[in-house]
């Protein structure tokens, strides 16, 4: 057991085998007729839309809630461990979460057969695509927050690319400030997310 949890590749593979076998013995309910079909394979990649945006919105609230707030308790000789380190492996898999939370969300959206009328907010006349559809633009404005404003500022604040300490100070502000935005973006996002599928 220590080795499964010593090891963080084996520690995901150990989730992953108990999955699999979750879904044998859901199966094998009494009354489950399983087969491998569209409604199950679009629940599988909801299952998936939701382990990626867990692993996004948990990033993004560590960096909200934990270590932007505690920054100014790190003494200075010790904040390059937060910025050369924890940072960039934090911005790695969160903007790689980010990336397959939107194109799982877009695959279960378009395998449930409202793509577009969830895009266009609706046009079908339905609430449903109306709510999925204000979810979804709220967490694609957090996707591009992600990739094209906090991400190219936190390269320039952290010194993975070359930048004075002015333009440093700025960009560090900025990554910041359209955090927090997506913090409180996550809110109403989440909510219109989940309301999706309690309402016809
Ligand atoms: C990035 C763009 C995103 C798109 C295009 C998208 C799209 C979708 C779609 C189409 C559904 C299925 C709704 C239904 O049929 O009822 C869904 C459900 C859901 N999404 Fe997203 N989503 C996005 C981001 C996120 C994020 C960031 C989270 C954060 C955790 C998230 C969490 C969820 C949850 C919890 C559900 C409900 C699953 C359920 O109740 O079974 N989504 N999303």
């Amino acid at each position: 057991m220590t080795v499964i949890l010593t090891n963080l590749k084996y520690t995901v593979i150990g989730g992953i085998v108990l999955t699999v076998i979750l879904i044998a013995v859901m199966s094998n309910l009494p009354g489950e007729r399983f087969a491998v079909d569209h409604a199950w394979l679009t629940f599988i990649f909801r299952w998936l839309h939701v382990l990626s945006g867990v692993m996004w919105i948990g990033l993004l609230w560590y960096l909200n809630f934990v270590q932007i707030p505690n920054m100014p308790n790190i003494p200075d000789e010790h904040k390059p461990a937060i910025g050369k380190v924890i940072a960039p492996a934090v911005l790695f898999w969160f903007r790689w979460a980010a990336m397959t939370t939107l194109i799982t969300g877009l695959i279960v959206a378009y395998m449930n057969g409202y793509l577009l009328e969830a895009i266009t907010l609706g046009s079908d006349g339905a609430s449903k695509s109306t709510i999925i559809g204000i979810g979804m633009w709220l967490a694609a404005i957090m996707w591009f927050n992600v990739w094209f404003v906090i991400w190219p500022n936190q390269k320039r604040a952290l010194g993975i690319v070359e930048a004075d300490v002015d333009s440093k100070a700025a960009s560090a502000r900025t990554a910041m400030l359209f955090s927090r935005t997506n913090t409180l973006l996550s809110i109403p996002m989440l909510y219109a997310m989940v309301a999706a599928q309690n309402i016809y």
